[in-house]
């Protein structure tokens, strides 16, 4: 990094309580006094209580009550989603807090009880969530608290970038005497870093938070697939009109009355980076290096044919590997390695894949060198693998195999698995289609 970026030395490590910890939330309502004002909320509410109707409404990311404390007490129940226990604890100790729900967990995942009319998200919250794979869940866990004809509201800002030249990474948003704040853009990556310098007890403090920026239009995507569509679109709260130089919207999305399709699935594909540890294996996400000792496999017209492996050379791989997390977010593939937890050796591989996140079920798939076979080592790697589906929520794991296939198939059985039976043609990554012998794992078997 050159001298001109910050980014080296910033986000601050997350914990549990995510960027909003106690020293953050002890100071909130002073840093962000100017958020409190009546002449900011009291527009806010009006808007979402007009929404609300009755509710019930849910926020996400509620922090110390801001809105949520007003809107209630125009009578619209409010339940909260937040991920922050000091954040929420401030919310709880005023007047008031008490009448209001928090349910501490991650708004793109986290599941609250009823069907609500309104769920907001206020305040550039959104873009809290830093990856496009955790804002389309939002998105669609939001769906699925809605009632249908419910309202979605979001208040975020246009991309910083809007503003800044090609090739510019800083911008400076405020310059006050006891506050700087300096965005730092990454374009490529829809990335942002939000460095906030302000006077503490007669000295400068830093604090720098990451965000995810998105578009306008992506987010109406995101509704999209969620079956959520587009009914306003404003430049602020008191229905500003939306232009070329806004700096904010605020935008409302309907959840529709006849949904095409289901948009209930929040399930994430997700491995742990540490790898999962079965006592003398450690099953984890290939890394760049691993290309040597997996590239065999590739090559291996019979290894392919039983662990469906696609032709991939060397080069390919290599190519591949610093791309690993991307493709686990996407949701298509999570590609795995087995290795000797004492020699790091990699004995072979396995696979979650296709998930069906609305109706939560997950394929998995292993592979193991001939020299690593007849050890239990693949029945162990295909109960891990189906317990670690379990583990994010997951309730049917399916596995295929080759029909003929007996050595696979006593695996899946002395794993637990059950063979339901023959499933027809269906494609092999080299474009063939076979039979395949269908056994599955549920929850607790
Ligand atoms: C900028 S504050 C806004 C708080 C409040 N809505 C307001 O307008 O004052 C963002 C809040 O969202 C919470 N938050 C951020 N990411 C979250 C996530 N993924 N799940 C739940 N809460 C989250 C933070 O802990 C913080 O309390």
């Amino acid at each position: 990094m050159g001298d001109d970026t910050l980014e080296g030395r910033s986000p601050p490590p997350a914990h549990d309580d995510g960027h909003f910890d106690e020293r953050v939330a002890a100071r909130y309502d002073v840093s962000a006094a100017e958020m409190f004002e009546p002449a900011v909320v009291d527009p806010v509410v009006d808007f979402l209580a007009g929404l609300a109707g009755q509710g019930p409404a849910l926020e996400l990311g509620i922090g110390t009550g801001r809105i949520a404390l007003p809107l209630a007490e125009r009578g619209v129940p409010v339940h909260g989603i937040e991920l922050s226990r000091a954040m929420a604890a401030r919310l709880r100790a005023k007047p008031g807090g008490e009448a209001i729900d928090v349910t501490i967990g991650d708004f793109s995942t986290a599941r609250v009880p009823g069907a609500f009319a309104l769920a907001y998200v206020v305040f550039n919250t959104i873009e809290n969530l830093t990856t496009q794979a955790a804002q389309v869940s939002c998105f669609r866990n939001v769906a699925a608290h809605l009632e249908p004809g419910g309202y979605f509201v979001v208040e975020v800002e246009i991309p910083a970038a809007q503003w800044l030249a090609p090739g510019e990474t800083m911008r400076v948003f405020e310059a006050g005497e006891t506050h700087w704040g300096i965005d730092e853009v990454d374009v490529v990556r829809q990335g942002l870093v939000s460095h906030h310098f302000e006077q503490v007890d007669g000295r400068f403090e830093r604090m720098s938070m990451p965000f995810r920026y998105a578009w306008p239009a992506e987010l109406d995507l995101m509704a999209q697939l969620a079956g959520m569509t587009l009914r306003e679109r404003w430049g602020g709260w008191r229905r500003e009109p939306f232009t070329s130089v806004s700096r904010q919207h605020v935008s409302v999305w309907q959840k529709n009355t006849i949904r095409a399709l289901p948009s209930e699935g929040t399930v994430r594909l997700s491995f742990p980076d540490g790898g999962l540890r079965l006592d003398d294996l450690v099953v984890r996400l290939p890394r760049p290096g691993d290309e040597d000792a997996v590239a065999a496999a590739f090559a291996d017209e019979e290894l392919r044919e039983a662990g469906n492996l696609p032709v991939l050379s060397r080069d390919e791989l290599a190519e591949a590997l610093p791309h690993i997390g991307a493709l686990v977010e996407s949701g298509r593939l999570a590609p795995l390695v087995v290795a000797d937890a004492s020699t790091g050796e990699i004995l072979g591989g396995g696979t979650l894949h296709h998930l069906d996140a609305e109706r939560s079920v997950l394929e998995i798939g292993y592979w193991l060198y001939p020299h690593a076979r007849g050890r239990g080592i693949a029945t162990r790697l295909a109960r891990a693998l189906a317990e670690h589906a379990f583990s994010i929520g997951v309730q049917r794991v399916a596995a295929y195999v080759n029909v003929g296939n007996l050595g696979s198939e006593r695996v899946l059985e002395r794993a637990g698995f059950t063979r339901e039976g023959v499933v027809r043609s269906l494609p092999k990554p080299d474009g063939r289609r076979v039979d395949k012998t269908l056994f599955s794992l549920l929850p607790g078997e």
